[in-house]
Protein backbone atom coordinates (compact mmCIF):
# COMPACT_ATOMS: atom_id res chain seq x y z
CA UNK A 1 0.00 0.00 0.00
CA UNK A 2 1.94 3.25 -1.08
CA UNK A 3 -0.65 5.71 0.21
CA UNK A 4 -1.81 5.62 3.61
CA UNK A 5 -4.46 7.82 3.17
CA UNK A 6 -6.14 5.20 0.79
CA UNK A 7 -6.41 2.82 3.28
CA UNK A 8 -9.31 2.13 4.75
CA UNK A 9 -9.90 1.02 8.49
CA UNK A 10 -12.19 -1.77 7.48
CA UNK A 11 -11.02 -5.10 5.99
CA UNK A 12 -14.33 -5.32 4.63
CA UNK A 13 -13.83 -2.35 2.61
CA UNK A 14 -10.27 -3.76 1.33
CA UNK A 15 -11.58 -6.99 0.08
CA UNK A 16 -14.98 -7.79 -2.64
CA UNK A 17 -16.81 -9.10 0.71
CA UNK A 18 -19.77 -11.82 1.10
CA UNK A 19 -22.12 -11.05 4.24
CA UNK A 20 -22.67 -14.06 6.06
CA UNK A 21 -26.43 -13.35 8.24
CA UNK A 22 -25.97 -16.02 11.03
CA UNK A 23 -28.80 -17.66 12.14
CA UNK A 24 -27.26 -19.68 15.14
CA UNK A 25 -26.80 -22.78 13.42
CA UNK A 26 -23.46 -24.52 14.66
CA UNK A 27 -22.46 -24.77 11.20
CA UNK A 28 -22.76 -20.86 10.20
CA UNK A 29 -19.18 -20.00 10.62
CA UNK A 30 -18.25 -23.06 8.54
CA UNK A 31 -19.70 -20.69 5.48
CA UNK A 32 -17.41 -17.99 6.32
CA UNK A 33 -14.47 -19.98 6.92
CA UNK A 34 -15.21 -22.13 3.57
CA UNK A 35 -15.48 -19.12 1.09
CA UNK A 36 -11.97 -17.80 2.62
CA UNK A 37 -10.57 -21.22 1.05
CA UNK A 38 -11.13 -20.44 -2.19
CA UNK A 39 -9.35 -16.74 -1.47
CA UNK A 40 -13.12 -15.08 -0.80
CA UNK A 41 -13.30 -12.75 2.48
CA UNK A 42 -16.46 -13.04 3.95
CA UNK A 43 -17.82 -11.71 7.02
CA UNK A 44 -20.68 -12.79 9.29
CA UNK A 45 -23.05 -10.54 11.04
CA UNK A 46 -25.92 -11.40 13.40
CA UNK A 47 -29.34 -11.72 11.38
CA UNK A 48 -30.73 -8.82 12.90
CA UNK A 49 -27.65 -6.81 10.91
CA UNK A 50 -29.78 -3.05 10.11
CA UNK A 51 -28.61 -3.14 6.52
CA UNK A 52 -28.65 0.71 6.63
CA UNK A 53 -26.49 0.24 9.70
CA UNK A 54 -23.34 -1.04 7.39
CA UNK A 55 -20.31 1.02 6.58
CA UNK A 56 -19.58 -1.32 3.44
CA UNK A 57 -21.40 -3.08 0.37
CA UNK A 58 -21.39 -6.49 0.19
CA UNK A 59 -20.73 -8.46 -3.21
CA UNK A 60 -23.59 -10.98 -2.29
CA UNK A 61 -25.66 -12.36 1.11
CA UNK A 62 -25.80 -16.04 2.70
CA UNK A 63 -28.38 -16.46 5.30
CA UNK A 64 -27.52 -19.31 7.02
CA UNK A 65 -28.89 -22.04 9.13
CA UNK A 66 -30.10 -21.79 12.18
CA UNK A 67 -32.28 -24.05 14.91
CA UNK A 68 -35.09 -22.23 14.93
CA UNK A 69 -39.10 -22.15 13.15
CA UNK A 70 -39.38 -19.21 10.92
CA UNK A 71 -42.90 -19.43 12.17
CA UNK A 72 -42.85 -19.23 15.46
CA UNK A 73 -43.35 -16.18 17.76
CA UNK A 74 -40.19 -14.76 18.66
CA UNK A 75 -38.15 -16.05 15.90
CA UNK A 76 -35.20 -14.01 14.16
CA UNK A 77 -36.04 -12.11 11.36
CA UNK A 78 -33.61 -10.12 8.60
CA UNK A 79 -33.71 -6.85 7.84
CA UNK A 80 -36.20 -6.51 4.18
CA UNK A 81 -33.11 -3.92 3.04
CA UNK A 82 -31.27 -7.09 1.98
CA UNK A 83 -33.22 -7.07 -1.32
CA UNK A 84 -32.86 -3.43 -1.86
CA UNK A 85 -28.99 -3.94 -2.12
CA UNK A 86 -29.76 -5.62 -5.69
CA UNK A 87 -26.92 -8.37 -4.55
CA UNK A 88 -27.62 -11.54 -4.89
CA UNK A 89 -28.67 -13.35 -2.04
CA UNK A 90 -28.23 -17.47 -0.94
CA UNK A 91 -30.52 -18.88 1.72
CA UNK A 92 -29.10 -21.96 3.46
CA UNK A 93 -31.64 -24.03 5.34
CA UNK A 94 -33.71 -21.51 7.71
CA UNK A 95 -32.27 -19.11 5.20
CA UNK A 96 -33.94 -20.55 2.73
CA UNK A 97 -37.36 -20.82 4.70
CA UNK A 98 -36.62 -16.96 5.69
CA UNK A 99 -36.71 -16.04 1.95
CA UNK A 100 -39.90 -18.22 1.31
CA UNK A 101 -41.89 -16.41 4.61
CA UNK A 102 -41.22 -13.07 3.62
CA UNK A 103 -41.97 -14.22 -0.08
CA UNK A 104 -45.95 -16.09 1.48
CA UNK A 105 -45.38 -17.94 4.33
CA UNK A 106 -45.01 -21.45 2.74
CA UNK A 107 -42.87 -22.92 5.53
CA UNK A 108 -44.56 -25.96 7.74
CA UNK A 109 -43.38 -28.55 9.95
CA UNK A 110 -41.73 -31.61 8.49
CA UNK A 111 -43.49 -35.08 9.20
CA UNK A 112 -39.95 -36.03 10.39
CA UNK A 113 -36.38 -34.57 11.45
CA UNK A 114 -34.27 -35.26 7.97
CA UNK A 115 -30.83 -35.82 9.63
CA UNK A 116 -28.13 -37.02 7.44
CA UNK A 117 -26.59 -37.80 4.18
CA UNK A 118 -28.95 -37.49 0.99
CA UNK A 119 -28.28 -37.15 -3.21
CA UNK A 120 -28.97 -33.93 -5.01
CA UNK A 121 -30.94 -33.95 -8.30
CA UNK A 122 -30.28 -30.81 -10.54
CA UNK A 123 -33.39 -30.28 -11.96
CA UNK A 124 -32.41 -27.48 -13.95
CA UNK A 125 -29.13 -27.64 -15.70
CA UNK A 126 -28.61 -23.99 -16.69
CA UNK A 127 -28.79 -23.13 -12.75
CA UNK A 128 -25.37 -21.20 -12.58
CA UNK A 129 -25.55 -22.42 -8.40
CA UNK A 130 -25.08 -26.16 -9.32
CA UNK A 131 -22.59 -25.94 -11.94
CA UNK A 132 -20.80 -28.95 -11.89
CA UNK A 133 -22.71 -30.23 -9.09
CA UNK A 134 -25.15 -32.74 -10.13
CA UNK A 135 -25.89 -36.15 -8.46
CA UNK A 136 -23.82 -35.55 -5.70
CA UNK A 137 -24.28 -36.24 -1.48
CA UNK A 138 -25.52 -33.37 0.58
CA UNK A 139 -25.90 -33.22 3.99
CA UNK A 140 -29.51 -32.46 5.15
CA UNK A 141 -30.50 -31.35 8.97
CA UNK A 142 -33.55 -29.72 9.41
CA UNK A 143 -37.24 -30.33 10.75
CA UNK A 144 -39.13 -27.31 8.50
CA UNK A 145 -39.82 -27.54 5.10
CA UNK A 146 -41.41 -25.66 2.51
CA UNK A 147 -45.08 -26.84 1.40
CA UNK A 148 -45.08 -24.60 -1.52
CA UNK A 149 -42.95 -23.07 -4.04
CA UNK A 150 -42.77 -19.08 -3.25
CA UNK A 151 -44.43 -17.10 -5.99
CA UNK A 152 -41.69 -15.96 -8.69
CA UNK A 153 -39.45 -18.91 -7.79
CA UNK A 154 -38.84 -22.56 -9.73
CA UNK A 155 -37.49 -25.29 -8.40
CA UNK A 156 -33.78 -26.30 -9.34
CA UNK A 157 -33.09 -29.23 -7.54
CA UNK A 158 -34.23 -31.95 -5.24
CA UNK A 159 -33.78 -34.96 -3.70
CA UNK A 160 -35.72 -37.93 -2.76
CA UNK A 161 -37.54 -36.17 0.52
CA UNK A 162 -37.11 -33.02 -0.61
CA UNK A 163 -38.64 -32.06 -3.66
CA UNK A 164 -37.66 -28.23 -3.07
CA UNK A 165 -33.82 -29.23 -2.28
CA UNK A 166 -32.82 -26.35 -4.29
CA UNK A 167 -35.20 -22.95 -5.53
CA UNK A 168 -33.99 -19.89 -7.68
CA UNK A 169 -36.03 -16.75 -8.31
CA UNK A 170 -37.04 -16.22 -11.62
CA UNK A 171 -35.80 -12.96 -12.47
CA UNK A 172 -33.56 -12.17 -9.42
CA UNK A 173 -30.42 -13.84 -8.15
CA UNK A 174 -32.40 -15.21 -5.05
CA UNK A 175 -31.15 -18.90 -4.24
CA UNK A 176 -32.37 -21.13 -1.51
CA UNK A 177 -30.96 -24.59 -0.81
CA UNK A 178 -32.26 -26.89 1.92
CA UNK A 179 -28.97 -28.74 2.47
CA UNK A 180 -25.49 -27.46 4.18
CA UNK A 181 -23.12 -27.05 1.44
CA UNK A 182 -20.28 -25.54 4.52
CA UNK A 183 -20.01 -28.72 5.87
CA UNK A 184 -17.66 -31.31 4.17
CA UNK A 185 -20.26 -34.30 4.20
CA UNK A 186 -21.66 -32.67 1.34
CA UNK A 187 -18.92 -33.37 -1.33
CA UNK A 188 -19.76 -30.72 -3.89
CA UNK A 189 -20.60 -28.11 -0.93
CA UNK A 190 -17.63 -26.37 -1.90
CA UNK A 191 -18.23 -25.92 -5.13
CA UNK A 192 -21.80 -24.29 -5.16
CA UNK A 193 -20.30 -21.81 -2.81
CA UNK A 194 -17.93 -20.99 -5.01
CA UNK A 195 -20.44 -20.69 -7.99
CA UNK A 196 -22.51 -18.24 -5.44
CA UNK A 197 -19.32 -16.17 -4.68
CA UNK A 198 -17.40 -16.33 -7.68
CA UNK A 199 -19.60 -17.29 -10.99
CA UNK A 200 -22.95 -15.31 -9.58
CA UNK A 201 -21.85 -12.22 -7.40
CA UNK A 202 -18.93 -11.73 -9.44
CA UNK A 203 -16.39 -11.37 -6.06
CA UNK A 204 -12.91 -10.59 -7.14
CA UNK A 205 -11.45 -13.44 -5.25
CA UNK A 206 -8.67 -11.72 -3.64
CA UNK A 207 -8.05 -12.44 -0.11
CA UNK A 208 -4.79 -13.81 0.48
CA UNK A 209 -2.85 -14.08 3.62
CA UNK A 210 0.29 -11.87 1.97
CA UNK A 211 -2.57 -9.54 0.65
CA UNK A 212 -4.34 -9.37 4.42
CA UNK A 213 -0.67 -8.65 5.98
CA UNK A 214 0.00 -5.49 4.19
CA UNK A 215 -3.48 -4.39 4.42
CA UNK A 216 -3.53 -4.50 7.79
CA UNK A 217 -0.21 -3.37 8.82
CA UNK A 218 -1.03 0.13 6.75
CA UNK A 219 -4.48 -0.27 8.85
CA UNK A 220 -3.11 0.45 11.84
CA UNK A 221 -0.14 2.75 10.96
CA UNK A 222 -2.94 4.79 10.14
CA UNK A 223 -5.31 4.17 12.97
CA UNK A 224 -2.71 4.96 15.61
CA UNK A 225 -1.09 7.91 14.03
CA UNK A 226 2.38 9.34 13.60
CA UNK A 227 2.71 9.78 17.36
CA UNK A 228 0.58 7.27 19.56
CA UNK A 229 1.83 4.61 21.69
CA UNK A 230 0.67 1.27 22.28
CA UNK A 231 0.82 -1.70 24.79
CA UNK A 232 0.12 -5.01 25.06
CA UNK A 233 0.58 -8.11 27.21
CA UNK A 234 2.70 -11.24 25.50
CA UNK A 235 2.63 -14.56 26.72
CA UNK A 236 4.84 -16.22 24.55
CA UNK A 237 1.67 -17.76 22.54
CA UNK A 238 1.08 -18.22 18.50
CA UNK A 239 -1.18 -15.36 19.13
CA UNK A 240 -0.03 -12.66 21.39
CA UNK A 241 3.21 -12.94 19.70
CA UNK A 242 1.75 -12.78 16.14
CA UNK A 243 0.09 -9.45 17.12
CA UNK A 244 2.76 -8.23 18.76
CA UNK A 245 5.20 -8.33 15.98
CA UNK A 246 2.13 -7.19 13.66
CA UNK A 247 2.01 -3.79 15.92
CA UNK A 248 5.93 -4.16 15.75
CA UNK A 249 6.00 -3.70 11.64
CA UNK A 250 3.35 -1.04 11.80
CA UNK A 251 4.86 1.16 14.77
CA UNK A 252 8.21 -0.08 15.64
CA UNK A 253 9.10 0.93 18.82
CA UNK A 254 5.59 2.31 19.65
CA UNK A 255 4.85 -0.93 20.64
CA UNK A 256 5.54 -1.39 24.13
CA UNK A 257 4.96 -5.15 25.14
CA UNK A 258 4.79 -6.28 28.40
CA UNK A 259 5.93 -9.83 29.70
CA UNK A 260 4.49 -10.57 32.79
CA UNK A 261 6.66 -13.66 34.91
CA UNK A 262 4.38 -15.14 36.78
CA UNK A 263 6.62 -17.99 38.14
CA UNK A 264 4.21 -20.40 36.40
CA UNK A 265 5.79 -21.00 33.65
CA UNK A 266 7.76 -23.90 32.02
CA UNK A 267 11.22 -25.08 32.19
CA UNK A 268 13.03 -22.53 30.51
CA UNK A 269 9.70 -20.93 28.89
CA UNK A 270 10.83 -17.37 30.41
CA UNK A 271 14.23 -16.84 29.01
CA UNK A 272 13.08 -18.67 25.04
CA UNK A 273 9.93 -16.16 24.94
CA UNK A 274 12.52 -12.95 25.74
CA UNK A 275 15.03 -14.02 22.90
CA UNK A 276 12.23 -15.33 20.70
CA UNK A 277 10.68 -11.70 20.67
CA UNK A 278 13.68 -9.41 21.45
CA UNK A 279 16.62 -10.82 19.39
CA UNK A 280 14.45 -12.62 16.85
CA UNK A 281 11.40 -10.56 16.10
CA UNK A 282 13.13 -6.64 17.55
CA UNK A 283 9.87 -6.29 19.57
CA UNK A 284 10.77 -3.68 22.52
CA UNK A 285 9.84 -6.00 25.14
CA UNK A 286 9.74 -5.36 28.93
CA UNK A 287 9.81 -8.71 31.14
CA UNK A 288 8.51 -7.99 34.64
CA UNK A 289 9.25 -11.19 37.33
CA UNK A 290 6.60 -11.20 39.41
CA UNK A 291 7.23 -14.24 40.93
CA UNK A 292 7.38 -13.95 44.75
CA UNK A 293 3.81 -11.35 43.98
CA UNK A 294 2.31 -14.52 42.40
CA UNK A 295 3.40 -17.34 44.88
CA UNK A 296 2.79 -15.36 47.94
CA UNK A 297 -0.98 -14.97 46.93
CA UNK A 298 -1.29 -18.06 46.02
CA UNK A 299 0.41 -19.28 49.28
CA UNK A 300 -2.31 -22.04 50.70
CA UNK A 301 -4.95 -21.91 47.65
CA UNK A 302 -5.81 -25.17 46.94
CA UNK A 303 -9.13 -24.65 45.51
CA UNK A 304 -8.68 -24.04 41.41
CA UNK A 305 -11.32 -21.08 40.77
CA UNK A 306 -9.49 -19.37 43.52
CA UNK A 307 -6.03 -20.19 42.15
CA UNK A 308 -7.76 -18.89 38.62
CA UNK A 309 -9.02 -15.22 40.42
CA UNK A 310 -6.07 -14.77 42.25
CA UNK A 311 -3.60 -14.98 38.80
CA UNK A 312 -5.97 -12.95 36.66
CA UNK A 313 -6.07 -9.92 39.79
CA UNK A 314 -2.50 -10.20 39.89
CA UNK A 315 -1.71 -10.34 36.41
CA UNK A 316 -3.68 -7.07 36.02
CA UNK A 317 -2.43 -5.48 38.86
CA UNK A 318 1.44 -6.14 37.68
CA UNK A 319 0.34 -4.80 34.19
CA UNK A 320 -1.16 -2.14 35.04
CA UNK A 321 1.97 -0.92 37.80
CA UNK A 322 4.63 -1.56 34.74
CA UNK A 323 2.19 0.44 31.74
CA UNK A 324 2.25 2.98 34.71
CA UNK A 325 6.12 3.10 33.94
CA UNK A 326 6.39 2.92 30.32
CA UNK A 327 6.59 6.70 29.93
CA UNK A 328 6.86 7.24 26.20
CA UNK A 329 9.99 9.67 25.30
CA UNK A 330 8.13 12.63 24.38
CA UNK A 331 5.84 12.55 27.23
CA UNK A 332 3.00 10.97 25.08
CA UNK A 333 0.11 8.83 26.70
CA UNK A 334 -0.05 5.48 25.96
CA UNK A 335 -3.42 5.29 23.70
CA UNK A 336 -4.45 1.84 23.02
CA UNK A 337 -3.89 -1.61 23.94
CA UNK A 338 -3.31 -4.82 21.82
CA UNK A 339 -5.72 -7.46 22.58
CA UNK A 340 -5.33 -11.12 20.44
CA UNK A 341 -9.14 -11.76 20.11
CA UNK A 342 -9.30 -14.47 17.45
CA UNK A 343 -12.89 -14.43 14.37
CA UNK A 344 -14.42 -16.93 16.62
CA UNK A 345 -14.23 -14.70 20.11
CA UNK A 346 -15.72 -12.29 17.68
CA UNK A 347 -18.45 -14.80 16.57
CA UNK A 348 -19.09 -15.72 19.90
CA UNK A 349 -19.87 -12.11 20.98
CA UNK A 350 -21.67 -10.94 18.12
CA UNK A 351 -24.46 -13.88 18.31
CA UNK A 352 -27.53 -11.97 18.31
CA UNK A 353 -28.38 -14.12 21.22
CA UNK A 354 -25.83 -12.52 23.27
CA UNK A 355 -22.59 -13.43 24.55
CA UNK A 356 -21.73 -17.62 25.30
CA UNK A 357 -21.75 -17.82 28.93
CA UNK A 358 -18.63 -20.25 28.27
CA UNK A 359 -16.25 -17.45 27.93
CA UNK A 360 -13.39 -17.92 30.79
CA UNK A 361 -13.18 -14.72 32.65
CA UNK A 362 -9.55 -15.39 32.55
CA UNK A 363 -9.19 -15.79 28.95
CA UNK A 364 -9.53 -11.71 28.68
CA UNK A 365 -8.11 -8.73 29.48
CA UNK A 366 -11.25 -7.16 30.30
CA UNK A 367 -10.56 -5.57 33.07
CA UNK A 368 -7.80 -3.24 31.93
CA UNK A 369 -9.80 -1.45 29.98
CA UNK A 370 -12.03 0.33 32.30
CA UNK A 371 -9.34 1.00 34.74
CA UNK A 372 -6.75 2.42 31.80
CA UNK A 373 -9.16 3.87 29.80
CA UNK A 374 -7.49 2.43 26.79
CA UNK A 375 -8.76 1.90 23.16
CA UNK A 376 -8.43 -1.27 21.25
CA UNK A 377 -6.83 -3.07 18.58
CA UNK A 378 -7.16 -6.40 17.64
CA UNK A 379 -5.36 -6.63 14.48
CA UNK A 380 -6.55 -10.95 14.15
CA UNK A 381 -9.95 -9.72 14.81
CA UNK A 382 -10.91 -11.19 11.28
CA UNK A 383 -8.52 -14.53 11.46
CA UNK A 384 -9.15 -18.46 12.61
CA UNK A 385 -6.51 -20.02 14.30
CA UNK A 386 -4.57 -21.60 11.53
CA UNK A 387 -5.08 -18.45 9.65
CA UNK A 388 -3.12 -16.73 12.78
CA UNK A 389 -0.41 -19.74 12.21
CA UNK A 390 0.24 -18.97 8.75
CA UNK A 391 0.06 -15.03 9.20
CA UNK A 392 2.87 -16.21 11.81
CA UNK A 393 5.07 -17.86 9.75
CA UNK A 394 5.11 -15.13 6.84
CA UNK A 395 6.29 -12.44 9.72
CA UNK A 396 9.00 -14.89 10.64
CA UNK A 397 7.54 -16.28 13.62
CA UNK A 398 9.77 -19.23 14.74
CA UNK A 399 8.16 -22.49 13.19
CA UNK A 400 8.36 -24.05 17.02
CA UNK A 401 6.32 -20.79 18.49
CA UNK A 402 3.76 -21.08 15.64
CA UNK A 403 2.92 -24.65 16.21
CA UNK A 404 3.21 -24.96 20.19
CA UNK A 405 0.31 -26.36 21.69
CA UNK A 406 -1.78 -24.13 23.90
CA UNK A 407 -0.47 -23.06 27.40
CA UNK A 408 -3.46 -21.60 29.65
CA UNK A 409 -3.27 -18.29 31.31
CA UNK A 410 -2.99 -19.63 34.91
CA UNK A 411 -0.24 -21.80 33.56
CA UNK A 412 1.15 -24.42 35.83
CA UNK A 413 -0.84 -23.59 38.67
CA UNK A 414 -3.65 -25.70 37.56
CA UNK A 415 -1.11 -28.21 36.82
CA UNK A 416 0.21 -28.76 40.27
CA UNK A 417 -2.71 -29.64 42.11
CA UNK A 418 -2.94 -28.63 45.63
CA UNK A 419 -0.82 -26.21 46.85
CA UNK A 420 1.26 -24.47 45.08
CA UNK A 421 5.26 -24.49 46.26
CA UNK A 422 8.46 -23.62 44.31
CA UNK A 423 9.47 -27.12 44.82
CA UNK A 424 5.92 -28.53 43.64
CA UNK A 425 6.43 -26.13 40.61
CA UNK A 426 9.86 -28.14 39.91
CA UNK A 427 8.61 -31.43 40.14
CA UNK A 428 6.02 -30.20 37.81
CA UNK A 429 7.98 -28.61 35.61
CA UNK A 430 11.23 -31.36 34.99
CA UNK A 431 8.25 -33.64 34.10
CA UNK A 432 6.36 -31.86 31.68
CA UNK A 433 9.82 -30.89 29.98
CA UNK A 434 10.80 -35.06 29.77
CA UNK A 435 7.34 -35.44 28.33
CA UNK A 436 7.46 -32.82 25.54
CA UNK A 437 10.84 -33.43 24.28
CA UNK A 438 10.33 -36.92 24.30
CA UNK A 439 6.99 -36.15 22.30
CA UNK A 440 9.38 -33.85 19.94
CA UNK A 441 12.05 -36.53 19.54
CA UNK A 442 9.15 -39.14 18.39
CA UNK A 443 8.09 -36.38 15.65
CA UNK A 444 4.22 -36.55 16.76
CA UNK A 445 4.09 -33.07 18.63
CA UNK A 446 2.31 -31.95 15.60
CA UNK A 447 -0.42 -34.60 15.88
CA UNK A 448 -1.06 -33.94 19.65
CA UNK A 449 -3.28 -30.68 20.05
CA UNK A 450 -2.11 -30.47 23.85
CA UNK A 451 0.04 -32.25 25.98
CA UNK A 452 1.24 -31.53 29.65
CA UNK A 453 2.06 -33.36 32.80
CA UNK A 454 0.10 -33.08 36.21
CA UNK A 455 1.38 -33.48 39.63
CA UNK A 456 -1.06 -35.01 41.90
CA UNK A 457 -1.63 -34.14 45.22
CA UNK A 458 -0.96 -37.65 46.70
CA UNK A 459 1.85 -39.94 47.69
CA UNK A 460 2.09 -43.44 46.58
CA UNK A 461 4.90 -46.33 47.76
CA UNK A 462 7.59 -47.14 45.55
CA UNK A 463 10.78 -49.23 45.63
CA UNK A 464 14.04 -47.89 44.41
CA UNK A 465 16.95 -50.54 44.55
CA UNK A 466 16.47 -51.95 47.93
CA UNK A 467 14.81 -48.51 49.40
CA UNK A 468 11.14 -48.15 50.30
CA UNK A 469 10.17 -45.14 48.98
CA UNK A 470 6.94 -42.73 49.40
CA UNK A 471 6.62 -39.91 46.93
CA UNK A 472 3.90 -38.58 44.51
CA UNK A 473 2.36 -39.05 41.41
CA UNK A 474 2.44 -37.61 37.65
CA UNK A 475 -0.49 -37.97 35.30
CA UNK A 476 0.61 -37.64 31.67
CA UNK A 477 -2.20 -36.45 29.63
CA UNK A 478 -2.49 -36.06 25.48
CA UNK A 479 -5.32 -34.98 23.93
CA UNK A 480 -6.69 -34.73 20.02
CA UNK A 481 -9.42 -32.17 19.68
CA UNK A 482 -10.66 -29.75 16.93
CA UNK A 483 -11.63 -27.12 18.87
CA UNK A 484 -10.89 -28.11 22.44
CA UNK A 485 -14.71 -28.47 22.96
CA UNK A 486 -14.51 -32.84 23.20
CA UNK A 487 -11.39 -33.82 22.99
CA UNK A 488 -10.03 -37.46 22.89
CA UNK A 489 -7.23 -38.85 24.25
CA UNK A 490 -3.67 -39.98 22.50
CA UNK A 491 -3.60 -43.74 21.41
CA UNK A 492 0.42 -43.52 22.60
CA UNK A 493 2.99 -46.72 21.41
CA UNK A 494 3.17 -48.47 24.79
CA UNK A 495 7.02 -48.61 23.96
CA UNK A 496 6.55 -44.67 24.55
CA UNK A 497 4.82 -44.56 27.79
CA UNK A 498 7.41 -47.07 29.10
CA UNK A 499 10.33 -44.90 27.98
CA UNK A 500 8.50 -41.60 29.03
CA UNK A 501 7.63 -42.95 32.61
CA UNK A 502 10.90 -44.92 33.00
CA UNK A 503 12.83 -41.53 32.61
CA UNK A 504 10.76 -39.36 34.72
CA UNK A 505 10.83 -41.37 37.75
CA UNK A 506 14.42 -41.70 37.55
CA UNK A 507 15.21 -38.27 36.59
CA UNK A 508 12.59 -36.02 38.50
CA UNK A 509 13.26 -36.19 42.56
CA UNK A 510 10.12 -36.53 44.43
CA UNK A 511 7.84 -39.00 41.39
CA UNK A 512 7.34 -42.88 42.57
CA UNK A 513 4.50 -43.43 40.33
CA UNK A 514 3.37 -42.11 36.45
CA UNK A 515 -0.13 -42.62 34.93
CA UNK A 516 -1.09 -41.73 31.83
CA UNK A 517 -4.93 -40.32 31.81
CA UNK A 518 -7.53 -42.10 29.48
CA UNK A 519 -10.65 -40.09 29.85
CA UNK A 520 -12.07 -38.04 26.97
CA UNK A 521 -13.36 -34.37 27.02
CA UNK A 522 -16.60 -35.05 28.19
CA UNK A 523 -17.04 -36.27 31.09
CA UNK A 524 -13.56 -34.71 31.85
CA UNK A 525 -11.49 -31.67 31.13
CA UNK A 526 -8.47 -30.98 29.21
CA UNK A 527 -6.79 -29.29 32.26
CA UNK A 528 -7.19 -31.44 35.64
CA UNK A 529 -7.87 -27.89 37.52
P1 LIG B 1 -10.53 -27.41 29.69
O1 LIG B 1 -9.71 -27.82 30.87
O2 LIG B 1 -11.52 -26.34 29.99
O3 LIG B 1 -9.50 -26.78 28.66
O4 LIG B 1 -11.16 -28.60 28.99
C1 LIG B 1 -9.78 -26.40 27.32
C2 LIG B 1 -8.62 -25.56 26.82
O5 LIG B 1 -8.57 -24.34 27.58
C3 LIG B 1 -7.34 -24.23 28.27
N1 LIG B 1 -7.65 -23.65 29.59
C4 LIG B 1 -7.39 -22.38 29.94
N2 LIG B 1 -6.79 -21.38 29.25
N3 LIG B 1 -7.08 -19.96 31.11
C5 LIG B 1 -6.62 -20.18 29.86
O6 LIG B 1 -6.06 -19.26 29.25
C6 LIG B 1 -7.70 -20.91 31.87
O7 LIG B 1 -8.09 -20.67 33.01
C7 LIG B 1 -7.85 -22.18 31.24
N4 LIG B 1 -8.41 -23.36 31.66
C8 LIG B 1 -8.27 -24.24 30.62
C9 LIG B 1 -6.78 -25.63 28.34
O8 LIG B 1 -5.37 -25.63 28.48
C10 LIG B 1 -7.26 -26.21 27.04
O9 LIG B 1 -6.42 -25.83 25.98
Amino acid sequence: MSNIDDVPVEVSKVFDTILVLDFGSQYSHLITRRLREFNVYAEMLPCTQKISELSWTPKGIILSGGPYSVYEEGSPHVDHDIFKLGVPILGICYGMQELAWINGKGVARGDKREYGPATLNVEDPSCELFKDVDHSQVWMSHGDKLHALPTGYKIVATSDNSPFAGIAHETEKIFGIQFHPEVTHSVKGKTILKNFAISICQVNANWSMENFVDTEIARIKKLVGPTAEVIGAVSGGVDSTVGAKILHEAIGDRFHAIYVDNGLMRKNETESVYQTLTEGLGINLTVVDATDKFLGRLKGITDPEKKRKIIGNTFIHVFEEEAAKITPKDGQEIEYLLQGTLYPDVIESISFKGPSQTIKTHHNVGGLLEDMKLKLIEPLRELFKDEVRHLGELLGVPHDLVWRHPFPGPGLAIRVLGEITPEQLKIAREADFIFIEEIKKAGIYKEISQAFAALLPVKSVGVMGDQRTYEQVIALRAIETVDFMTADWYVFEASFLKRVASRIVNEVDGVARVTYDITSKPPATVEWE
